[in-house]
């Protein structure tokens, strides 16, 4: 079946979707991005996601290409036209298209749209988690705007190869001052000796997952103890167990951070616990 994307007003074949060479997300990674959960055929988190969308929007500028409403609908409507079961919707939004000029183009411009859903496989991603993952840990190079879900990620992009070349499934960033910040492209966990859940505050240094709002939930209902303080690396390579969030990976346990094997060197339980229930405490929207 042929993919469909959403560009700008139309829906057209993937293969043959395209913006415009001076679209200023091509020219200086002027631009926003959402990656939402699809998971039986429903939205997961629109609400939350939408929210941060706005939030990115209006912090660089960049005005809403339309309302939220009628955002939900282009989404579900781009689900059902490819037909994902389980997958993602990824939601990109640009400053537009302009002469290029660092300054920011006149007022009117309309900023861009492109909106795309992409299936995967929900059992490949359950046997990854059985086995758990790799990190490595490379030094954080990023500007100080990581709360921004800015489509800049060019730190991002160079961190995670580096984890790939290691044979690694993510990088942590890790600060100045030996404390990690999140993931190239999910939020950074770890569990005591004693089970409480630790995770950076996400005031400075990281991005506000939507996931990580979930697990925080969840560890509410569930009576889990939450410490939202940052961690240092050598914290982390003692613990008893650590995990990423993302709405790409849900909860995904890590098994190795550098030369460290973490707890027994197996997924967790509390991990693997975690994201047995995760969807428990989400926002379903039916497509
Ligand atoms: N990344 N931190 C960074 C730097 C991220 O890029 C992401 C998400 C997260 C987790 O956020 P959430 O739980 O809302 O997905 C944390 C998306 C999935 C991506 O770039 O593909």
């Amino acid at each position: 079946m042929s993919r469909i994307a959403y560009v700008n007003g139309r829906y057209r074949p993937h293969d043959l979707a395209t913006v415009h060479i001076e679209d200023r997300g091509y020219q200086f990674a002027d631009g926003v991005y959402e990656v939402c959960e699809v998971k039986d055929g429903a939205l997961i988190d629109t609400t939350r996601h939408l929210a941060r969308l706005e939030r990115s929007l209006s912090e660089l500028e960049i005005p809403e290409p339309m309302g939220r409403k009628p955002l939900v609908a282009v989404m579900r409507e781009v689900v059902r036209r490819n037909r994902v079961r389980n997958g993602m919707v990824y939601i990109q939004v640009t400053r537009g298209v302009a002469p290029r000029e660092h300054t920011y183009p006149m007022a009117g411009t309309p900023s861009a749209l492109v909106i795309t859903a992409r299936a995967a496989d929900p059992r490949k991603a359950a046997k990854t988690a059985e086995n758990g993952v790799a990190v490595i840990s490379v030094p954080d190079n990023r500007w100080e705007r990581v709360d921004i879900k800015s489509v800049s990620l060019l730190p991002n992009v160079m961190a995670k190869e580096k984890a790939k070349r290691a044979g690694a499934k993510e990088a942590w960033f890790v600060d100045a001052d030996g404390y990690v910040t999140e993931g190239s492209s999910t939020n950074a966990w770890i569990v005591t000796a004693d089970g409480a859940l630790v995770t950076r505050p996400a005031e400075h240094g990281i991005l506000k997952g939507i996931t990580r709002a979930a697990i925080l939930d969840l560890a509410q209902r569930d009576n889990l103890t939450v410490e939202e303080r940052p961690f240092t690396l050598e914290e982390a390579y003692a613990a008893r167990e650590a995990f990423i969030t993302a709405a790409t990976t849900l909860v995904m346990p890590v098994v190795r951070i550098d030369d460290h094997a973490i707890g027994n060197g197996q997924p967790g339980s509390i991990a693997s616990g975690l994201r047995e229930r995760f969807h428990e405490v989400v926002e379903v929207t039916a497509v």
